[in-house]
């Protein structure tokens, strides 16, 4: 794929409104005071569907935000954001809009039906050198390209628990497709997350920032490895998945509001009682539980192939079979083998 050396990517627009999002403080105009917008941004709420997707008793929870306010909130957030039914060819007309961000490799895309999908939630899981956080990392760089190029336009947000982020695979990537690294660069914000509590407020600040700029999407690699420091045990188990479920739901909300790809990586635990180890099958399963199953649109499975290849299986997808393709890690990023 050639592109004009000139070639800068530009992701900025020129509309005040970066995400397909309404900001929250257009319900001024619906008769909410600037005093209140100012309380919901700063208990995350920056968006008018962040209001409206809410519970009720998560608004009420806000300081200032009585349960007469909570429920104008609701009801002016409603009439602003579209929630009821939509037939099916509605939807279908809304699904053949959907962006898909090249992965690199042709096959890859060619088992995820164009590959990895904006607006929802993609899982990638497996063992330690499996190619998760490179491909974490080409991905960041293909969100940028241009549709025809199989990017989505938009900038990445990446959120790095284990000290694996690393600028120089973004350049590699980048000199491929014969764009500039440094404006590629310039496009991927990173930071590093420190605790689970941290993690979740580095989320939050993501939405915020999805308001001012347009991202493509949001990376976290890895979502769970803090939760295996932070808890530990059987006893903190509980604890452990009613935070990872709230950390859950803001990147639910986050794929459904912005539109942009979520993508998070997870690893996976020996299987010791499972039918699998009994036939002497595959014995890996992902951690995090229900609660993660659950988050994941799509789920895949990478594990190694010979050399620098890898296998990609998915695991789980309300519309993909339990396929498998085989890709290369390679100097310039994830890309198919070559013969
Ligand atoms: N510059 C590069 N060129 C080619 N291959 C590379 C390059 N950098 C890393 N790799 C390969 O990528 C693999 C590591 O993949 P990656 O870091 O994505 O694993 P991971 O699944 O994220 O593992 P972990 O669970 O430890 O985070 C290694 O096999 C390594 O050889
Ligand atoms: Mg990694």
């Amino acid at each position: 794929m050639e592109v004009a050396a000139t070639a800068s990517i530009n992701v900025e627009d020129d509309v005040d409104n970066y995400s397909s999002a309404k900001l929250v403080k257009t319900l001024e105009r619906n008769g909410i005071t600037a005093g209140d917008i100012k309380k919901l941004q700063e208990a995350g709420f920056y968006t008018v569907e962040a209001v409206a997707f809410a519970p009720k008793k998560h608004l009420i929870s806000i300081k200032g935000i009585s349960e007469a306010k909570a429920d104008k909130l609701l009801q002016e957030a409603s009439k602003l954001v579209r929630m009821g039914f939509r037939t099916a060819t509605e939807i279908h007309q809304i699904r053949a809009n959907i962006v898909y961000v090249t992965t690199g490799s042709k096959e890859l895309d060619n088992l995820l039906g164009g590959g990895i999908e904006t607006g929802s939630i993609t899982e990638i899981f497996g063992e330690f050198r499996s190619g998760k956080s490179q491909l974490c990392h080409t991905l960041a760089v293909n969100c940028q390209l241009p549709v025809s190029m199989g990017g989505a336009e938009g900038r990445c947000l990446y959120i790095d628990t284990e000290n694996g982020f690393r600028p120089e695979r973004l350049t590699a990537v980048a000199e491929r497709y014969k764009i500039n690294g440094d404006s590629v660069l310039d496009n991927v914000a990173c930071a590093r997350a420190y605790n689970t509590d941290h993690q979740t407020q580095l989320v939050i600040q993501a939405s915020a920032m999805m308001t001012e700029a347009r991202y493509a999407l949001l990376i976290i690699d890895s979502a769970t490895s803090l939760y295996r420091s932070d808890y530990c045990g059987r006893g903190e188990l509980g604890e452990r998945q009613q935070h990872l479920g709230r950390f859950l739901r803001i990147l639910l909300r986050i794929a459904d509001e912005h539109g942009v790809a979520v993508v998070i990586t997870n690893q996976v635990v020996a299987q010791v009682d499972g039918a699998a180890s009994m036939f002497g099958g595959d014995t890996k399963k992902p951690i995090g539980g229900h609660i993660l199953a659950h988050s994941s649109t799509t789920r895949l499975y990478l594990r190694k192939g010979r050399g620098e290849t890898r296998i990609c299986k998915i695991y789980d997808s309300p519309c993909l079979p339990e396929n498998e393709a085989t890709f290369a890690i390679c100097a310039d990023g994830i890309s198919d083998v070559k013969e």
